[in-house]
């Protein structure tokens, strides 16, 4: 996972017009979220480690992206979207994904996270569920074909530096001062 430039939009955008077929974004949309300072998009590719993989190598593949909206001075932040490509999914790659945004929302000071999701969606609302998001309202009929729309919040706490377990047990101070476990529900996994 790396932050997004503006040389993967073109991977980012096929992959866009795949997932959200009747409601993809424009280009100059997603590109605007790319630039933007109040933005944090990220993507997961495979790329080449070594020189000699880089030789073999046609490019980065995409297999996913999600991108955050945090504009500074702000407590309050959005997920703007998440996408993970199709021959990817079920192997935690959008978990990681929302865990990387929320952390990095966690750094900007935020400290209530939004974002909509389809009420047909059963299973990005398990993935948003799962990291403790819940649902503080509906929009009626707000996408395409009439399926409301779900607001979520999750309320980012903030990370926890512990004192050094004596015993040497992991996940002490280094796991939680690292932010990737800030919340009880976010580090179920
Ligand atoms: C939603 C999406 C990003 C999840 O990405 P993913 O990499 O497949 O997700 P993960 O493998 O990290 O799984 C995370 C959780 O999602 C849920 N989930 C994933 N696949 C599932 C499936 N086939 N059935 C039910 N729940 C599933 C589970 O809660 C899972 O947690 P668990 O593995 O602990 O049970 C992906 O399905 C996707 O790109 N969907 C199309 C675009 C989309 O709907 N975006 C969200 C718009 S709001």
């Amino acid at each position: 996972m790396r932050r997004a430039k503006l040389s993967d939009l073109d991977a980012i955008m096929r992959l866009e017009r795949e997932t959200f077929t009747d409601d993809a974004w424009p280009e100059d949309a997603m590109r605007r979220e790319i630039e933007s300072p109040h933005g944090y998009y990220l993507v997961a590719v495979d790329e080449p480690i070594t020189a000699s993989d880089a030789a073999d190598e046609p490019g980065p593949a995409l297999r996913g992206y999600a991108g955050l909206l945090a504009p500074s001075g702000s407590e309050q932040g959005d997920i703007q979207t998440i996408a993970v490509d199709p021959s990817s999914r079920g192997m935690g790659l959008g978990r990681g994904l929302m865990h990387a945004l929320i952390t990095a929302a966690r750094r900007r000071h935020v400290t209530e996270l939004f974002l909509e999701v389809r009420a047909d969606n059963p299973i990005a609302r398990a993935l948003y569920d799962s990291l403790g998001f819940e649902q503080i309202g509906v929009r009626p009929r707000y996408y395409r074909g009439g399926v409301d729309a779900v607001l979520m919040r999750l309320v980012v706490k903030p990370a926890v530096a512990r004192p050094a377990d004596a015993s040497g047990a992991a996940g002490g101070a280094g796991a939680a001062a690292s932010g990737a476990s800030g919340t009880s529900r976010e580090g179920t996994r």
